[in-house]
């Protein structure tokens, strides 16, 4: 689907002008961070991809280049219009194969058990259920698939967790409804996911969003 319109009808008109406005500055809001070390961790993260990947919430695309080129297929979900207008261009940029779908990750047209990696870099904290998308996460992966991921998570610091607390409404309507306190890999756990994830620092960004959980997750 190639639809312009934003195809939630959870989104009000101003909420979909500003996500319009979010695509434009996303890349350049990211850049800092990119070059103080993200990008390198989409590198080493999506080195790990194989047979069929499916990205949820991809965006304009910044992970793209880093796929290797002898995966099976390449699809990407973006519900959002504008970040996909980008992240079509970047695919025909690099001219790389890949499919560019119009879905939110809490119905993926794919089916039960047919995926064998999905991704999932700085979404979990914007998804409105995040539960929700985990199981749809757990339907479409096969049995010895996985889910890799980088998410920013709830702070363990006092200090950060009571900041994160305070900026979280702010924060959340000026970044596309990010949840900069969520607890992510608790969630990921509980939805019966085993987790192994490493700690890390999103360098040239606000504090709130630093505290990063990096990993894998498989089912049970
Ligand atoms: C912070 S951006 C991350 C983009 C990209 N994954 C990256 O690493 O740069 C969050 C993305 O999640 C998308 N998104 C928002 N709600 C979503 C949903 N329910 N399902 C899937 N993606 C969603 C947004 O449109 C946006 O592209």
């Amino acid at each position: 689907m190639t639809s312009t319109e934003c195809s939630d009808p959870r989104v009000t008109k101003s909420a979909a002008w500003w996500l319009r406005v979010m695509a434009v500055v996303y890349d350049p809001f990211l850049w800092f961070g990119e070059m103080a070390g993200m990008r390198r961790r989409r590198r080493a993260l999506l080195a790990a991809t194989r047979g069929r990947v499916l990205e949820i919430g991809a965006g304009t695309g910044l992970n793209v280049a880093h796929y290797p080129s002898d995966v099976d297929d390449l699809l990407l979900a973006e519900p959002e219009p504008g970040m996909r207008r980008k992240l079509a261009r970047r695919v025909a940029a690099l001219d790389r194969p890949a499919r560019i779908i119009d879905a939110g990750a809490e119905r993926l047209p794919v089916a039960d058990s047919s995926v064998d990696t999905v991704v999932s870099t700085l979404v979990l904290c914007t998804v409105a259920d995040p539960e929700r998308v985990l199981r749809e996460i757990a339907r479409v992966l096969r049995p010895d698939g996985e889910l890799l991921f980088i998410e920013h998570v709830r702070a363990g610091s006092r200090f950060l967790a009571a900041c994160q607390d305070v900026l979280r409404r702010p924060w959340r309507g000026f970044a596309g409804g990010c949840v900069c306190n969520r607890p992510t890999l608790d969630l990921v756990r509980d939805c019966g996911f085993t987790v192994s994830a490493d700690d890390a620092v999103w360098r040239g960004m606000p504090a709130i969003v630093h505290p990063l959980k990096i990993g894998r997750a498989t089912k049970g």
